[in-house]
């Protein structure tokens, strides 16, 4: 049977709840851990891995954690955004991320909304290039909600079952 990992980075809380909502609903031999602590990577067959957006791109801790992925494994990534879901600004840490595990197998990705702590956005808006996605910020407040748990769930039995099948053609 498939070792999974499920690790994640995150700075307010929001990513670790989908990981758990992930990690809930995977059967049989899985890890859950953050990724600073994630140690070894290559009994695993599929690594989930989520991060947060940050400022459009992927946190630098969570950088360097997808660049030590093995080349083969299976990855598939879940991340959560303050901007408006399907938003360009909610795709473009995945389309980074992407980038970042290119030798590896991307089977899939998952992204939901998060609330940002209104400290967060009062500093964000201040500085212009924060506004575009700041301004949506403030309706993500009721998110993760237990509507985007479940999708995390359903997208991780889903992954499991395409996982095993092939290669993942986009975002
Ligand atoms: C410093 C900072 C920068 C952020 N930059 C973006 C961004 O560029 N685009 C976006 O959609 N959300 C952005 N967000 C919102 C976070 O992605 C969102 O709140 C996320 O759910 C936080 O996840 P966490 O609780 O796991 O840390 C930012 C939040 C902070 C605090």
């Amino acid at each position: 049977m498939a070792k999974i990992l499920v690790t994640y980075f995150t700075r307010t809380g929001n990513t670790k709840l989908v990981a758990e909502a992930i990690f809930e609903a995977l059967a049989g031999d899985k890890t859950l851990k953050i990724m600073a602590e994630a140690g070894d990577l290559s009994p695993y067959q599929l690594i989930f891995a989520g991060f947060p957006v940050q400022t459009h791109s992927v946190p630098y801790p969570a950088e360097i954690f997808l660049k030590t992925i093995p080349e083969g494994k299976k990855v598939a990534f879940f991340s959560t955004h303050g901007s408006v879901t399907g938003s360009q600004l909610s795709r473009e840490a995945l389309e980074y991320a992407s980038v970042l595990v290119a030798k590896a197998k991307l089977v899939g990705t998952f992204s939901c909304r998060g609330k940002v702590s209104m400290k967060a956005l009062e500093i964000l808006m201040q500085s212009p290039e924060h506004e575009a996605w700041a301004d949506m910020a403030a309706s993500a407040a009721t998110h993760p909600d237990a509507s985007d748990l479940e999708d995390a769930r359903a997208f991780a039995r889903w992954i499991v079952t395409i996982g095993t099948q092939g290669h993942y053609q986009g975002l």
